[in-house]
């Protein structure tokens, strides 16, 4: 049988308490046959929305963590904490967090390993700027972020694949191209990971990329805030 396809959404620096009306919006809908619905609001409202969402088909997840347990970090969050508050999944290597914090493939490898220790699924994002992709160089970049930030022997662990460029901008690769690089990062990691494709993924465009091959899901921002765009984009990956 297929593995279900995981759409995921990434509320990014988004959502306030009153956020949780799109959250029962999601809850009070049926999730389509094949599809597992994931939503990563801000840490802020992680433990609430865990507890809102406890016992339904709705996953709640995070959006970073740091790598260590606990300790003098001002500001940052551990994975450990972000399970105690309800976390069942991890993003770590967001191309906005690797360009806004400078974090390099070794720091997300080291946050990926500490999502699992934590008993969360990391999902790990790559991708190539659209100066890497104009230069040949895709490929190329999307091994080496593999190579460096993706930890060996993690079962179950995620791999997203966002083009930089594709990113809250409304553009997105062909679905050749989506191909191509899936496919490449299908060859390089353990047979059964699941590998999203996320960038501008919208009600219009998710059925079409859903279908590539090695698209097992989406990582989707912009259109996750809105649980009827949301959840067509899940029914797009039902089809
Ligand atoms: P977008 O963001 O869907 O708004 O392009 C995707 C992401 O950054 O995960």
């Amino acid at each position: 049988m297929e593995a279900m396809k995981l759409i995921a959404g990434n509320w990014k620096m988004n959502g306030l308490k009153a956020g949780a009306a799109e959250l029962e919006a999601l809850l009070a809908a049926e999730v389509p046959a094949g599809v597992e619905l994931l939503l990563c609001p801000p840490a802020t409202l992680v433990a609430a929305f865990a507890g809102l969402a406890e016992g339904s088909k709705l996953g709640i997840g995070a959006q970073d963590c740091h790598w260590e347990v606990s300790g003098a970090h001002t500001g940052d969050i551990s994975a450990e904490m972000l399970a105690d508050a309800g976390a069942r999944d991890i993003i770590v290597g967001h191309s906005e967090r690797r360009a806004d914090h400078g974090e390099t493939d070794a720091i997300v490898r080291r946050k990926a390993e500490a999502a699992h220790r934590a008993g969360c699924t990391p999902i790990v994002c790559v991708g190539e700027t659209l100066a890497e992709r104009d230069s040949g160089e895709t490929l190329a970049v999307i091994a080496r972020q593999l190579e460096g930030s993706v930890p060996e022997g993690i079962a179950g662990l995620v791999v997203a694949y966002e083009p930089v460029w594709a990113i809250g901008t409304g553009r997105t690769p062909t679905t050749e191209q989506v191909r191509q690089v899936h496919a490449a990062i299908a060859a390089r990691m353990p047979a059964g990971t699941r590998i999203l494709y996320g960038g501008s993924v919208k009600p219009a465009n998710a059925a079409e990329l859903l279908s590539v091959p090695h698209v097992h899901g989406a990582l989707v921002g912009g259109a996750s805030l809105k649980a009827a765009d949301f959840l067509a984009i899940a029914a797009g990956a039902a089809t």
